[in-house]
């Protein structure tokens, strides 16, 4: 009899607690959290007492959500179908947890989220539920009530006094989501996937075609396969991605516009904008191609598509992805020194790499010129013989 819900203070989650108030006559508790979506969470708070409620969360998780989600992903170099850096899917499972220790804090047995009935979130929201709470109920209203369209929704609105400046929202041609990884963008207007999006929809990066004629240089350091510093200045993991979202979104970095398969079974248009993500995967990749070992860079390399599933479709706690985090985990001990990257028109190319402490790259075994005998030629004459032992054995079978 008492549920917490997952609030932004937007039309929707307002009518949701609403909702939830009238059709289970249950106390509501608002959980609200800042984890970068660039709006601010405060007015949460005025919603919410205009609204009657009495137990008010709002959490600031930006760093927590960096370090304790967005850098172990980015570890393993996660990317969803060749091309989804999952900003959305990393989220879910931390608002997820912080709703169930808010049940237990608060004596709540239920918990509710706005996500519809149609997509991944539901899938994440609840998989974290159940992980972290066996026996917690879940109301997850979109798939119960008859609010079906946008009209029925402000219809409800009005009629239940709900504020009405939150009506502006509904002007918004999307359905977006942001965090400090990304901000995304999904249907109505963009539901023809033939179709591409006004310029006007993107938030976080000029286009390319207007960023700056001069290039950036950036030199990004790591330790442990985690970003620490940036151009010599320590950060903390949420001022990292912070900064490095401004210095992208200021050269055009970072736009994706996809069709993705959601875990649920249909296929799905959608845009994004990932501009430090970008920067920070191809620095990560850099660091590791000189202090990986060849074979554990490989291997990293095979599960990453299973990982990156894991996470989309909501798996984040789950055994399979804690045993994978354990793997991926060791392999950053010695991912640890610097990349340079220069940022140009949408680009961001890499340029110098070194590690003081773990480099594996040896300018004597590489070299062109005279290796002073650390490589002998003639070992390679061997090795080539006997790995092409099977396929002459094989092409003189097709001869006969
Ligand atoms: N399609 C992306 C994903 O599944 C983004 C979902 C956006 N969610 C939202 N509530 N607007 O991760
Ligand atoms: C939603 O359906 O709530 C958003 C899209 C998604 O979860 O995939």
């Amino acid at each position: 009899n008492k549920v917490v819900l997952a609030f932004s203070g937007g039309l929707d989650t307002s009518v949701i607690l609403k909702w939830l108030q009238d059709t289970y006559q249950c106390e509501v508790v608002t959980f609200t959290a800042d984890i970068g979506q660039g709006e601010e969470v405060e007015p949460a708070r005025a919603k919410a007492q205009q609204l009657g409620i009495k137990e008010i969360y709002i959490d600031d998780l930006r760093e927590e959500f960096v370090r304790d989600f967005v850098f172990p992903m980015f570890r393993a170099n996660a990317i969803y179908e060749g091309e989804y850096l999952l900003g959305t899917s990393i989220a879910r499972p931390l608002i997820a947890k912080r709703q169930i220790e808010i049940a237990k804090e608060t004596g709540a047995d239920a918990v509710s989220h706005g996500a519809t009935g149609k997509g991944n979130d539901q899938v994440r929201f609840e998989l974290g539920y159940y992980a972290l709470q066996p026996s917690i109920h879940v109301i997850a209203p979109w798939r119960e009530w008859e609010l079906t369209s946008r009209e029925k929704l402000m219809r409800y609105a009005e009629q239940h006094n709900i504020p009405v400046e939150m009506k502006k929202k509904i002007g918004s041609p999307y359905s977006m989501d942001a965090n400090l990884l990304h901000i995304s963008y999904e249907g109505r207007s963009l539901e023809d996937p033939a179709v591409e999006p006004e310029e006007s929809m993107w938030r976080w990066s000029v286009s390319p075609e207007r960023a700056p004629d001069e290039a950036e240089y950036l030199e990004i350091e790591f330790k442990r396969g985690d970003m620490v510093a940036l151009n010599g200045n320590r950060m903390t993991p949420a001022e990292a991605l912070t900064t490095l979202n401004q210095l992208g979104g200021k050269h055009g970095i970072g736009r994706l516009d996809l069709v993705e398969n959601r875990y649920v079974g249909m296929k799905s248009r959608g845009c994004y904008e990932t501009p430090g993500g970008t920067i920070l995967l191809r620095a990560h990749r850099a660091i590791e191609s000189i202090t990986l070992d060849r074979e554990v860079a490989h291997l990293k390399d095979e599960l990453m598509p299973r990982y990156a599933a894991l996470i989309y479709n909501g798996y984040w706690w789950s055994p399979e992805r804690k045993v994978m985090q354990t793997m991926i985990d060791a392999t950053q001990n010695s991912v640890n020194g610097w990349v340079r990257v220069k940022l140009y028109k949408g680009n961001v190319i890499v340029v110098g790499r070194d590690s003081a402490t773990d480099s594996l790259f040896d300018e004597k075994v590489a070299t062109f010129e005279d290796d002073a005998g650390t490589y002998d030629q003639a070992d390679a004459l061997g090795f080539i013989k006997l790995n092409a032992l099977r396929l002459r054995i094989a092409a003189n079978m097709i001869r006969k």
